[in-house]
């Protein structure tokens, strides 16, 4: 049964660690939809990992290159994305998306996103030592504007249950 196309885009938002990178894959499968995963859009295009975009240019030019790519994104239909962490941190991006997509936002408890987190080094916001402390702060000031930004939340731990859950919804 075809997910309904006057959803647009299916968004994925969320703090790092959520899911969105899993969940989107589980949800392309079982729509038939392309999956667009932003950081990996990004790192192709440039030929470096986010790491070495953040070393290299520094975070401003690496958020303006997520604007660029929602504007690009919000012209196409038909994709499941799973975006950055910080995408939907910025309301202009929610603005820009919100004109074709659906956002749905993963909110399974903090303690798994911090499990999934730590000994994580792909994540240039929480290099240092003081590192959990950090994730925790980042969390909750983007956590209203993620709730701002999304259609509705799903809060299972699990990322199938999570997939199937937003299938269920956007589905008749
Ligand atoms: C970021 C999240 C990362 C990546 C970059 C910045 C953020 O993506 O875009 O390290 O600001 O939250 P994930 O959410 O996939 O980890």
């Amino acid at each position: 049964q075809a997910m309904r196309q006057q959803f647009g885009n299916i968004v994925l938002c969320g703090f790092m660690g959520c899911g969105k990178s899993t969940v989107g894959k589980l949800l392309a499968a079982r729509t038939g939809r392309q999956l667009v995963d932003t950081d990996r859009w990004i790192e192709k295009q440039e030929g470096r990992t986010v790491s070495q975009l953040f070393a290299e240019h520094g975070e401003k030019w690496f958020r303006q290159r997520e604007t660029e790519l929602c504007r690009t994104l919000s012209r196409r239909t038909g994709l499941v994305i799973a975006t950055g962490g910080g995408v939907l941190a910025n309301p202009l991006n929610a603005c820009i998306l919100r004109e074709t997509c659906t956002i749905v936002l993963l909110q399974p408890p903090y303690e798994v996103i911090a499990h999934r987190l730590s000994g994580d080094h792909s994540r240039p916001l929480l290099e240092g030592p003081d590192k959990d402390a950090v994730a925790r702060r980042l969390y909750d000031q983007r956590m209203p504007l993620y709730q701002a930004a999304a259609d509705f939340a799903v809060h299972a731990e699990d990322s199938r249950t999570a997939a199937e859950q937003i299938y269920a919804v956007l589905s008749d």
